[in-house]
């Protein structure tokens, strides 16, 4: 399903109290990793809570054209029977990705395995993103890139390995796509693949290959990193997934209740595997009033139910070292730390730029023309916290949903309001994000 909606703007005022219990949608990084897996498995898989935004449902239908059985069967219930490992069928259709890294990516590891072509493309932000990060490893394992260039853009035509070869591979920067795919290429290769991190990177490959049946084992690898050994031609077997809420998407109303007076919210199954909860450590080391209960888990995913109360702010230091359980939430720290007294310095932000958008480009545009004094220094953001931001800006999203919904919620708080020039790119991953954000008492239109 390639994006094909008008622009349409949208603006955030300052608002009341938000007040309420809600659950923001799945997980979409489990969603992906449950299709795709799903796909691969012998059997029926049965996923709960799926994330049915744009992102997702694009691989649910590269799914379908490479032979799995895909089927809706209730309100973000799904039904998989796979082609077990290395069955995929030649796609009749190119496999056309929207706006998704993740699906693209974790897409052409798990094709890389099959001994078949494919085409891969997207819309035009996804087509400026960089994919060499993941081709050279997969052609190590056997693929062949037939188009695409010297830089790997989209759209291009890759041909699986007839039989893939095990590798041992240092991803190059903390990327969980790059690890996923070597991962899922590694299924159909024989004997073991492995794949080294010096940055742990989310692990729901890792543990939801666990969860089908696979043999991975997952070590320390000096201070931060870690060692993920997968043993190859596992019989993957369908499996039951239930989909937490997604952090990611979490991170937007917890922001919102921290800047506007008065809030208190309850956001209900919100996933806390620890290499996702940069933003909460942040945070709260800025003083944010959040509280975890009920914490349980599922498929090897905690989560637990996270309140949120109006909070004063104050800037911090956030080290590189945590860009990866964080990577995505940026953006709406920078709002956070507008609203915040003094300085918040942001390290290690290298990876945004190659994002949806350019991140920390559109990161500091954001703030700016709402009257933040913010800086780029290398790799690093600096935004200037003076406890209130100015507003009165229109901003520029760049097809990126997280642009978007960032400057949605700083509008809630600003002196003025703040206008997006776009909102239909928050469909691809949070598509109730306006109706479930006004239930909350948010001021938009
Ligand atoms: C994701 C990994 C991250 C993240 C993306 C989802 C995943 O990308 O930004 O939104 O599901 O594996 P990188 O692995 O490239 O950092």
């Amino acid at each position: 399903m390639t994006h094909s909606a008008q622009p349409s703007p949208l603006e955030a005022r300052s608002s009341g109290p938000l007040a309420g219990k809600v659950r923001v949608p799945g997980d979409k990084s489990i969603s992906h990793r449950a299709l795709i897996l799903g796909a691969l498995s012998v059997g029926e898989t049965r996923i709960s809570g799926l994330l049915e935004g744009e992102d997702v449902l694009n691989t649910a239908k590269a799914m379908r054209a490479l032979g799995a059985q895909v089927e809706r069967t209730g309100e973000f219930a799904w039904s998989i029977r796979g082609v077990g490992v290395g069955g995929f069928a030649q796609p009749q259709v190119p496999l056309d990705f929207g706006n998704s890294g993740t699906g693209c990516r974790l897409v052409m590891g798990a094709v890389a395995g099959c001994p078949i072509t494919a085409i891969f493309d997207g819309d035009a932000s996804l087509r400026t993103r960089p994919m060499r990060r993941v081709l050279d490893p997969l052609e190590l394992m056997g693929a062949r890139v037939r188009a695409g260039g010297e830089s790997g853009r989209l759209p291009l035509t890759l041909n699986g390995a007839c039989d893939p070869l095990p590798i041992l591979y240092r991803t190059p920067v903390a990327s969980a796509q790059i690890k996923s795919a070597v991962l899922l290429a590694g299924l159909a290769a024989p004997g073991a693949t492995t794949v080294i991190e010096t940055e742990a990177s989310r692990d729901h490959t890792e543990l939801m290959l666990k969860h089908f049946g696979a043999q991975i084992v997952s070590t320390r690898e000096g201070p931060h990193g870690r060692r993920i050994t997968l043993t190859g031609q596992p019989e993957l077997h369908g499996a039951e997934v239930v989909v937490p809420a997604d952090p990611s998407s979490a991170a937007f109303p917890i922001v919102a209740a921290l800047i506007v007076q008065g809030s208190d919210i309850v956001l209900s199954d919100v996933m806390t595997n620890p290499l996702r909860t940069g933003l909460m450590t942040t945070l709260r080391e800025m003083g944010a009033a959040i509280e975890a209960s009920e914490r349980r888990g599922d498929a090897g995913e905690p989560m637990a139910q996270i309140r949120v109360r109006a909070s004063k702010l104050r800037g911090v230091e956030v080290p590189p070292e945590r860009a990866p359980s964080m990577i995505d939430e940026y953006l709406v720290l920078a709002v956070a730390a507008a609203f915040a007294e003094g300085p918040t310095i942001m390290r290690g932000l290298q990876e945004l730029r190659v994002k949806e958008s350019d991140r920390l480009e559109a990161t500091a545009a954001m703030l700016r023309v709402n009257g933040v004094r913010v800086e780029i220094a290398g790799n690093d953001l600096i935004v200037e916290g003076r406890g209130h931001v100015p507003g009165n800006g229109l901003v520029a999203t760049h097809m990126d949903h997280r642009i978007a919904m960032s400057a949605l919620v700083m509008g809630l708080a600003s002196d003025q309001p703040v206008k997006v020039d776009d909102t239909s790119f928050i469909a691809t991953s949070f598509p109730d994000f306006i109706p479930m954000m006004r239930g909350l008492g948010a001021a938009f239109g």
